[in-house]
């Protein structure tokens, strides 16, 4: 019998991080490049697409709606869409592992196609709310029957034609502003969304290039995003930039650790997405940005991260839409700063792949690191640049920005940290262990 394979790994403190690495494709956008060029008439070409679990998850559910996906050996992936309109009933159910964007995104393709889904998921994403895109959707017409507490498994009954509203988010989510544009795509007649808050603008930015027919407009009370529905797609070449969310681990980890010079290479810089830059460079983090040039339509750079004495800061409310995934690594940070990090206003915490909140607070406390919990974040006290006491061993609670972090932790610890379960980084950042190693940090399985 096969021996499963070890998901516990250990990480050893490091004296230092040196090199250049280059992060995979940004997932949010991979995503999106999957779901629009599935729905365009011909065929379109996406490079770099991140190839985890998650985008991995999209692209079988567009294939069971109808779409051809293809790799080629030069990680070239081609797809050949059905048009908007188009998506077949699909045979089985769609199995969306851990990932609340393909999700909420393809509940929202569905809602306006007559076609019925059920979505399953591992048990992460089935302690997830959906009802914020339950809500809208149904508005739309579409008959959505969910497991109690508006969770998965659901089905989703589209409606064709459904019905164009005008919806204003109540939580600052790109994932519901998503499904409802998305839903919008093959609706009759203008759909909007009113954003009071700005979210990651991927789909607006995607929409448009693929043709559809979407504005933007900022007024008094936020954005108003409006897409035309039943018009064509057309397909196009999509270079993916770097994911800033995985950046995100080796910006604070090359700031922790002393002594280190590290260039991460082609990161996402979209202003939606960038906060946590502004959080470290407020905390003293050395930050410089080299070669800023455009890919796929979104800003990117190289960033050459050194070596910095982090100061706590009140991380500002604000921030909070452009740094959402990026507080497990920022509370990591702040571990090691002088003084004390007040990160709050961030309550979406709860509801991620985990309650990044209260998972956070206890795998850093076990590792000797100073919290106290607030219902929308953390107050942490930093060590003022030693190495946390570490020696503990972590619970990651299926969730990859929870291992990703902790590993960082263990970099800059008087004893190795031990991650339970360092699998479900396989969702968002194949080969995380590998760039690990090639800065010169050591994991070891088992
Ligand atoms: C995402 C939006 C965010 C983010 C998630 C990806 C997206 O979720 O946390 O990882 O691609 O639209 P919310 O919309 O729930 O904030």
């Amino acid at each position: 019998m096969a021996h499963p394979l070890p998901r516990s790994v250990t990480i050893r403190p490091a004296s230092r991080l040196q090199g250049r690495i280059r992060v995979p494709g940004d997932k949010s956008i991979s995503h999106r490049a999957l779901m629009l060029s599935a729905l365009a008439v011909g065929e379109s070409r996406v490079e770099g697409l991140l190839e985890g679990e998650d985008v991995l998850a999209t692209a079988a559910a567009m294939r069971a709606m109808g779409a051809t996906i293809t790799r080629s050996d030069d990680a070239i992936w081609r797809v050949n869409g059905v048009g908007v309109g188009g998506l077949l009933q699909p045979q089985a159910a769609l199995d969306m592992g851990n990932s609340g964007t393909s999700t909420r995104l393809l509940m929202g393709l569905v809602a306006s196609h007559p076609i019925t889904a059920t979505f399953v998921g591992d048990a992460s994403l089935s302690g997830r709310p959906m009802k914020r895109v339950i809500d809208p959707l149904s508005t739309m017409g579409a008959d959505i029957t969910a497991s109690p507490g508006g969770r998965l498994p659901l089905m989703v009954r589209g409606l064709c034609p459904a019905v164009p509203i005008t919806y204003t988010l109540s939580v600052a989510s790109a994932q519901v502003k998503s499904a409802v544009l998305l839903a919008g795509l093959n609706t009759p007649g203008i759909t909007r969304v009113i954003e009071p808050i700005a979210t990651r603008d991927h789909s607006e930015r995607m929409l448009a290039g693929f043709g559809a027919d979407i504005t933007v407009e900022q007024g008094e009370s936020g954005r108003t995003i409006s897409i035309v529905g039943e018009v064509d797609l057309k397909p196009r070449s999509i270079v993916v930039p770097g994911d800033p969310s995985s950046a995100a681990f080796w910006m604070v980890a090359a700031s922790v650790v002393p002594g280190s010079d590290v260039v991460i290479e082609n990161v996402g810089l979209n202003a939606t997405r960038a906060g946590l830059v502004t959080a470290l460079r407020l905390m003293g983090a050395d930050i410089v940005e080299l070669d800023p040039r455009v890919v796929g339509g979104e800003p990117v750079a190289d960033l050459r991260v050194r070596h910095a004495a982090l100061r706590g800061i009140d991380v500002p409310h604000d921030l909070a839409p452009s740094m959402i995934d990026e507080y497990p690594a920022l509370f990591v940070a702040a571990a090691f700063a002088q003084g004390r990090t007040i990160a709050r206003g961030a309550d979406e915490l709860r509801v991620k792949e985990s309650d990044r909140i209260a998972v956070m607070k206890a795998a850093l406390m076990a590792n000797g690191v100073r919290c106290e919990e607030h219902e929308d974040g953390l107050t942490i006290e930093g060590s003022g640049g030693d190495p946390i006491a570490g020696g503990a061993e972590v619970a990651s609670k299926l969730d990859h920005r929870i291992a990703m972090s902790m590993a960082i932790a263990g970099l800059h610890a008087r004893a190795p940290i031990t991650i339970d379960d360092a699998s479900p980084i396989a969702t968002s950042f194949p080969g995380f262990f590998d760039l690990l190693h090639t800065l010169g940090g050591e994991a070891s399985w088992g």
